[in-house]
């Protein structure tokens, strides 16, 4: 039987129940009529969506395989990479399917921090350090969930180049990378790169489950037989939808930077009027969630349920990230209601007069 993953359970317990939502971390849902029908029976729909992110991120039809979200792109992955008894070194603070999927998929855990006083940037010699010899792959998000914090291809080439020397696959969850970067993925900065990204949270088709992940070419086969286990054949009405979103994604993208107009200077504000408490290293300019350390250093978690249940408000508490004194606070709801969530928040962990009114 699987073990549960914590943070997805915590989330859809709470997930459109809480009137105040500052856990979600994706943009804002497009309506399906934003890109224009479909035909649910489409088949050619799979190798059209495979073109299209070729023309997006410059891979080859032969690096491409579709997957269901990216959640279901680290499935697959985990499940062509890894035999029994293999290692995953994995960051920390982490998205926890990050490391659990591995561990479904028969891996041992290892863990590698990103540490704040580095900004959350990656110590390559710290890496190398808590590699095992039977460490198959490192597995890290960029940008990094929950904190917001984006390597960059020099960064991410370095990493790749030693792992590549010591035989181990980087594995790069790019599930908020168009907002920060677009058009760009760490599949193009070394051979042993496997990336996996979705159009659910920067352009915001999260209900399309269009996914994909980016590999070397001579996983390509091994990958596409994970998907014929799991779904044999998988919907077309996704890979149609997911087609229409990356050959939109330009504009998609256009409306995102719309929604989220005017909220990062409110949660600015808020972290910097209750800065003898809280403290972060600031996300991406364009990034739609930061990771907010409480230096109270207690764990935060009964306050931010207080929150939940009397005060309407909802954020990921950090323990769902291995950091329990923390928080990761998003900003994708519409901006009075991350306005008032704010004024919530700072009620529901004690910050009192800490905190002014962010109007
Ligand atoms: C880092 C990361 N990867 C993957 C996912 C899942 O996204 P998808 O909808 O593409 O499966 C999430 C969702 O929260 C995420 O934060």
């Amino acid at each position: 039987v699987l073990p549960p993953i914590e943070y997805l359970d915590f989330a859809w317990r709470w997930y459109t129940h809480v009137r105040y939502d500052l856990a979600s971390s994706g943009i804002a849902g497009a309506e399906p009529e934003l890109l224009g029908e479909v035909r649910p029976d489409d088949l050619g729909s799979r190798q059209r969506f495979v073109d299209a992110l070729g023309r997006r991120y410059g891979v080859t039809d032969d690096e491409v395989v579709p997957a269901m979200g990216t959640s279901g792109g680290l499935y697959v992955i985990y499940a062509t990479l890894l035999e029994r008894g293999d290692r995953v070194l994995c960051e920390a603070p982490s998205y926890e399917p990050l490391w659990r999927v591995a561990a479904a998929n028969g891996a041992e855990i290892d863990h590698f921090s990103r540490r704040f006083e580095h900004a959350h940037h990656i110590d390559v010699d710290e890496v190398l350090a808590a590699l095992r010899p039977k460490t198959r792959a490192v597995a890290i998000t960029n940008p990094h969930n929950p904190t917001g914090c984006v390597l960059s291809d020099a960064e991410l080439r370095q990493l790749a180049e030693a792992l590549a020397a010591r035989g181990v696959s980087l594995v790069v969850d790019e599930a908020y990378l168009e907002l920060a970067r677009p058009c760009s993925t760490a599949r193009k900065l070394g051979p042993n790169v496997i990336a996996c990204a979705s159009a659910t949270k920067c352009w915001g088709v999260s209900w399309a489950r269009a996914g994909w992940v980016f590999l070397p070419p001579e996983l390509k086969l091994a990958a596409t037989r994970v998907e014929r286990y799991v779904n044999g054949l998988s919907p077309p009405v996704s890979w149609a939808y997911g087609e229409r979103a990356v050959d939109s994604a330009d504009r998609l993208l256009a409306r995102a930077h719309e929604l989220q107009a005017t909220k990062r200077e409110m949660v600015d504000r808020f972290v910097a009027s209750a800065s003898d408490v809280l403290s972060w290293v600031p996300p991406h300019a364009s990034s739609v969630f930061g990771f907010v350390r409480d230096r109270r250093g207690e764990d935060l978690l009964p306050k931010i349920e207080k929150g939940i249940t009397e005060l309407g408000v909802l954020v990921a508490p950090g323990c769902f990230f291995g950091e329990p004194s923390a928080f990761r606070l998003g900003w994708t709801t519409k901006a009075p209601d991350v306005n008032e969530g704010l004024t919530r928040l700072a009620r529901a962990l004690g910050l009192g007069e800490a905190i002014e009114p962010h109007r």
